[in-house]
């Protein structure tokens, strides 16, 4: 007899978007909006698209206070996108002049060519046909099918991305692929029904205007009873910062060998950090990564002993003192120096070391050395005392 199997369907796992939604937040949104949001900016009260594309490139990475001049000189100058596309790209540019991103404007011109070559001068209503414009992006393109033609499109450009972090408690770097996915999830999720004009606006507003970066004014927030930051007491945490790179640290001990007026150099092998630079001997096996860590007698002797052999081919040891030590950055890691000056006190006239040379300190100025270290050397060599003649 022929066995029935019984299959799930394959997508019986929870729609995750379905799961964020939630239509009081937007209703929340929608009420503050009306009440307390912008409504008087020069691209508003209007489904003009051109109107609206412009001022949403404008607005991309400048602030609406230094926007609205140019906006309303550059409209007076290009009134539609038949006159943007036909203009000289000398006269777009000078008429962008002083609002930075230059690439804005040159893919402002480009965007206004391809509306008229393409789609007959009218921008698209579909936000996905928009974003394939010169420098109209996801979010952008949903802003302009949201104001211009009412589309129920969701937008994430940095002030929506600052609320979201802060109103869900987003525990990760908004930039990060991942993270910035469910944001847009998220924003998907949380769209009206209708009043997408009020909502969008009313997100940007929320954004620019309450939920500032730094001293954002919650009590006055609609959203404040949900956000889960200022629940927890983490508003000036979210949205996460930027994760610093952790470069590598190395650690190393340099020896400043000085004998009278003379000072041991050595040359450094061509590759590697320094290639082919003189520089100082370096201690190889002490990395002394803590201070603490010659705290112990038997660490201090095992040390000296290091030293002395070093020392043994050009004399013995007279004195050995820490100096202050230092940092230098490199493009893949941090090196951290400890420099230690050591004096002979009976010198080997004859001994001469393959890679090594005594450098004379009148000298030190021209010495092809790494800057961090001529600077040590240089700081060492000016107190009077050291080499005095
Ligand atoms: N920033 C981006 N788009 C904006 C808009 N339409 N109004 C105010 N600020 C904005």
């Amino acid at each position: 007899m022929k066995r029935v199997v019984r299959q799930d369907p394959i997508d019986a796992a929870p729609d995750p978007v379905a799961g964020m939604a939630d239509p009081s937040f937007s209703t929340d949104v929608i009420t503050w909006q009306k009440m307390h949001g912008r409504h008087s900016l020069p691209w508003q009260n209007t489904h003009d698209a051109y109107r609206i594309w412009l001022s949403e490139i404008m607005l991309q990475q400048t602030q609406v206070a230094a926007v609205i001049p140019y906006y309303e000189k550059f409209l007076r100058r290009f009134p539609n996108v038949e006159a943007l596309a036909a203009a000289p790209s000398e006269e777009v540019m000078a008429h962008w002049s002083g609002l930075g991103y230059y690439t804005r404007a040159r893919n402002l011109h480009r965007c206004a060519q391809q509306v008229v070559a393409l789609h007959g001068g009218a921008f698209p209503a579909d936000p996905d046909v928009l974003a394939e414009l010169p420098g109209i992006g996801r979010s952008t393109a949903a802003a302009i099918s949201a104001f211009a033609y009412g589309t129920r499109a969701a937008i994430m450009d940095g002030n929506v991305k600052r609320v979201f972090a802060r109103v869900f408690g987003v525990p990760t770097y908004p930039g990060e692929r991942k993270t910035e996915e469910r944001l847009w999830q998220r924003a998907v999720a949380l769209l009206p029904a209708t009043g997408v004009q009020s909502y969008t606006q009313g997100l940007m507003d929320l954004g620019a205007t309450l939920c500032t970066r730094s001293n954002p004014a919650c009590p006055r927030c609609p959203l404040a009873p949900r956000c889960v930051a200022l629940a927890t007491d983490r508003v000036d945490e979210l949205p996460v910062r930027k994760p610093k790179k952790t470069v590598p640290q190395k650690h190393a001990v340099m020896l400043v060998i000085t004998d009278g007026d003379q000072v041991l150099l050595h040359q450094r092998p061509d590759h590697g950090i320094w290639g082919g630079l003189l520089s100082l001997p370096e201690l190889a096996g002490f990395t002394l990564a803590a201070p603490e860590a010659l705290d112990t007698p038997a660490a201090q002797q095992a040390f000296q002993d290091r030293v002395a052999q070093l020392i043994a081919p050009f004399g013995s040891v007279q004195s050995c003192a820490r100096l202050q030590p230092f940092s230098h950055g490199f493009t893949h890691f941090k090196l951290h120096v400890t420099p230690y000056q050591v004096t002979l006190d009976r010198r080997i006239a004859s001994a001469e070391q393959s890679r090594q040379i005594w450098w004379d300190a009148h000298r030190m100025t021209d010495a092809p050395l790494p800057a961090p270290i001529k600077k040590l050397l240089l700081a060492l060599f000016s107190k009077d005392s050291l080499f005095a003649a």
